[in-house]
C-alpha cells in the first residue's frame, strides 16, 4: 500500500478551519480504502509565527517540504501584517522556492448553485485558467528610491523569460490537448505592452505547431472580461500571466457563483517538487474562527492533489461528494446564501465518500 507524505499548512484566518476539514477528507478517503494511506506532517507558519519569530516560515522551511509527495495550504493574510509580507514570505516563497510555475484554476458551476449570468447554461462555463506563477507581473524586481521626498520614484518591473513562457505555453497547449473541446485562449495585452507581451504572443505561436490538434486564438485581457460574460461557452482552457490570470480568475470564480467554491493548484510540472494545493478564497477575517467559512474550495483543491498523485478514482468520488453537496441547498454556507457550518458540510462530504467506497467494495 502506497503511503503519501502531505504536508498541510494551514496559515491564516479561515486557512486554519478549512485544511483540517480538508484533511478530515483526506482520511474519510483512506480510512474507506486498501489502496493507499497518508502521512501528514502540519506546519505551523503564517502570520502567527511571524509575530513570533519575525518570519512567515523559518529560513530552512523549504527543505521540510522538499520530499513531501503534496501540500495542502490554506491561506496566508493577516489585517495586522502587511500584505506584501505575508504573501512574499509564504506563498510565493513555497511556489518560488519549490518551481511550481504553472497555476492550475478550473471553474464550472457546480449543481444547485446559482450563477449570476443570466444567459448561461450550466455546461456553458467549464474552464481551466492556467496561471503563470514564477515571473512577469509577480517577479518581485523593481524598487524605490528617495522614500517620502517629492522626487520619490517606485517601479515594480515585469519580466518575462523565453524560457518561462515556453513552459508554460506548452503547459497549457498540453492541458488543452487533454480535455475534450482542446481549445486553448491565449490572454494578452500586446497592444499596450509591447516588449514582453509581443514575445509572449511569439512563443504560442512558437509552441502552438507541437501540438496541430489543438484550436487556439488570441484575446486581449480586457476584452476577455467580457467575452467571459457574454459568451463564456466560447472559451474552454485559457492562460496567461501572473497578474492578468490572477484578475480573470476571481472574475471566473464569481461568475461560477462563489469565491468560496473556486480551487487552485500550484504545479511543478516536472514533479522535481511537491505541487502545493488550496482554495483561491483567502483568509476572510470577517468570518474566521466562526465555523462559517466554505471548505468546498478546499474539498476540489483536494480532488486536483489527488489526481495530481495518480489518484483518479479517489479525486473522482471527491468531487462526487462535493457535487452532491451543493446540489443540496441546506449545505451550503453563507456564502451561497445558505446557513450550514463547515463542520457540517465537512461531515456530509466524508459521509459521502466513504458511503461510495463501502458500496463499490
Ligand atoms: C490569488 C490571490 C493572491 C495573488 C493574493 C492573496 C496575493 O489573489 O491566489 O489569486 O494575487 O496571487
Ligand atoms: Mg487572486
Amino acid at each position: 500500500m502506497k503511503t503519501y507524505r502531505i504536508a498541510t499548512i494551514p496559515g491564516d484566518g479561515i486557512g486554519k478551519e478549512v485544511v483540517p476539514a480538508g484533511r478530515q477528507v483526506l482520511e474519510a478517503l483512506a480510512r474507506s480504502t486498501q489502496n493507499f494511506a497518508f502521512d501528514f506532517e502540519n506546519f505551523d507558519w503564517g502570520a502567527d509565527y511571524y509575530r513570533q519569530h519575525g518570519v512567515m516560515m523559518p529560513d530552512d522551511g523549504l527543505d521540510a517540504i522538499r520530499d513531501k509527495d503534496a501540500i495542502l495550504f490554506g491561506s496566508a493574510g493577516d489585517p495586522d501584517v502587511p500584505d506584501h509580507i505575508t504573501l512574499w514570505g509564504l506563498r510565493l516563497k513555497i511556489c518560488q522556492g519549490l518551481d511550481q510555475y504553472a497555476n492550475v484554476r478550473p471553474t464550472r458551476i457546480l449543481p444547485g448553485i446559482d450563477g449570476p449570468l443570466k444567459r448561461c447554461e450550466r455546461e456553458d462555463l467549464n474552464w481551466v485558467i492556467v496561471r503563470e506563477n514564477s515571473e512577469g507581473e509577480y517577479s518581485g524586481v523593481g524598487g524605490r528610491v528617495h522614500q517620502g521626498h517629492p522626487i520619490e520614484a517606485a517601479t515594480d518591473v515585469s519580466i518575462l523569460t523565453r524560457a518561462g513562457v515556453e513552459r508554460i505555453m506548452r503547459f497549457a497547449f498540453k492541458l488543452a490537448q487533454s480535455r475534450p473541446r482542446k481549445l486553448l485562449t491565449v490572454i494578452t495585452k500586446s497592444n499596450a505592452q509591447r516588449h514582453a507581451m509581443v514575445m509572449w504572443d511569439e512563443v504560442a505561436l512558437e509552441i502552438s505547431k507541437e501540438f496541430p490538434d489543438v484550436k487556439w486564438d488570441k484575446e486581449l485581457v480586457d476584452a476577455a472580461t467580457a467575452r467571459m460574460v457574454n459568451r463564456p461557452a466560447t472559451l474552454d482552457t485559457i492562460v496567461a500571466t501572473n497578474l492578468h490570470a490572477d484578475i480573470l480568475s476571481d472574475l471566473a470564480a464569481a461568475l461560477a457563483g462563489s469565491l468560496g467554491i473556486a480551487p487552485t493548484g500550484n504545479i511543478d510540472p516536472e514533479r522535481r517538487y511537491p505541487s502545493m494545493f488550496e482554495p483561491i478564497h483567502g483568509s476572510a477575517f470577517d468570518i474566521m474562527g466562526k465555523g462559517l467559512a466554505n471548505p468546498i474550495g478546499t474539498f476540489w483543491s483536494v480532488a486536483m492533489l489527488l489526481e495530481h498523485l495518480g489518484e483518479f478514482e479517489a479525486a473522482k468520488r471527491v468531487m462526487a461528494a462535493v457535487e452532491a453537496v451543493t446540489a443540496d441547498p441546506s449545505l451550503h454556507t453563507g456564502d451561497l446564501g445558505g446557513k450550514a457550518t463547515t463542520a457540517q458540510v465537512t461531515a456530509a462530504v466524508c459521509a459521502f465518500v466513504e458511503r461510495v467506497e463501502a458500496a463499490a467494495a
